[in-house]
């Protein structure tokens, strides 16, 4: 993975065809993402339930781009070496779900992984001001995490006050949450880099109709890109 603030689009497998993960990966590639958002829910963080490694692990020989896995379970630390095994590229963590993100991401790193931090809507940004130097990209939660297909929450002053924290250090700024034609150029402006969308990609498409999915790539990116 070679690092730049381009504009990338990663859509979420949240929204995908649960019955299809394979086929979906491969279309979504093929029409143009960037990289590949996979959302790991606990039933306990947050109130939903979705893969474990075993499931992740299935998805690598599909991803070709880059798999980005998203954390959102209460403890973190026990699966580091599940998901490094199950070849995660980015393994982000959640601020909130325990008192010591700085070990966490220690362990990531260490495991052969980048290693992402998120936060929550009601977390500040300062909160990670003391992790930058172990963190290669920034989760900035635009819903509370959980579910799909949720009203985007404006925190586009956190991006703004992140971006000016980062400097010139190499730290991804990725948007979750609400991302559509309408809040990509918000959240672009204000500083991010990586855009997740589920809803906002998969609406409309399936594997049989897969250019919609690649429509729906294009518009927000150029959305995006101004
Ligand atoms: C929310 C997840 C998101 C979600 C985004 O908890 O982390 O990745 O799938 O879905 P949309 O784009 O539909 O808001
Ligand atoms: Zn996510």
């Amino acid at each position: 993975m070679t690092f730049n603030r381009s504009i990338k689009i990663a859509p979420s497998i949240l929204s995908a065809d649960f019955a299809n993960f394979g086929a979906e990966i491969q279309a979504i590639e093929a029409q143009g993402a960037d990289w590949v958002h996979i959302d790991v829910m606990d039933g306990h963080f947050v109130p939903n339930l979705t893969f474990g490694p075993p499931a992740v692990k299935a998805f690598r020989p599909h991803v070709k781009t880059v798999m980005d896995v998203h954390l959102m379970i209460s403890p973190v630390d026990a699966y580091i070496d599940a998901y490094a095994e199950a070849g995660a590229d980015i393994l982000t963590a959640h601020i909130e779900a325990g008192p010591h993100t700085h070990r966490t991401l220690q362990a990531i790193k260490g495991a052969g992984m980048k290693a992402g931090v998120a936060l929550n809507p009601g977390t500040p940004a300062q909160a990670v001001e003391h992790l930058l130097d172990l963190t290669d990209l920034i989760c900035v939660m635009t819903v509370n995490p959980g579910f799909g297909g949720q009203k985007f929450i404006d925190m586009t002053d956190k991006i703004r006050t992140l971006r000016a924290m980062i400097g010139d250090r190499e730290v991804h700024i990725e948007i979750d949450g609400g991302v559509d034609t309408a809040t990509a150029p918000l959240v672009a402006a204000a500083g991010a880099d990586v855009l997740v969308a589920g809803s906002a990609v998969f609406r409309g498409g399936s594997v049989d109709m897969p250019s919609v999915y690649g429509d729906n790539i294009k518009a927000i990116r150029a959305a995006a890109q101004g």
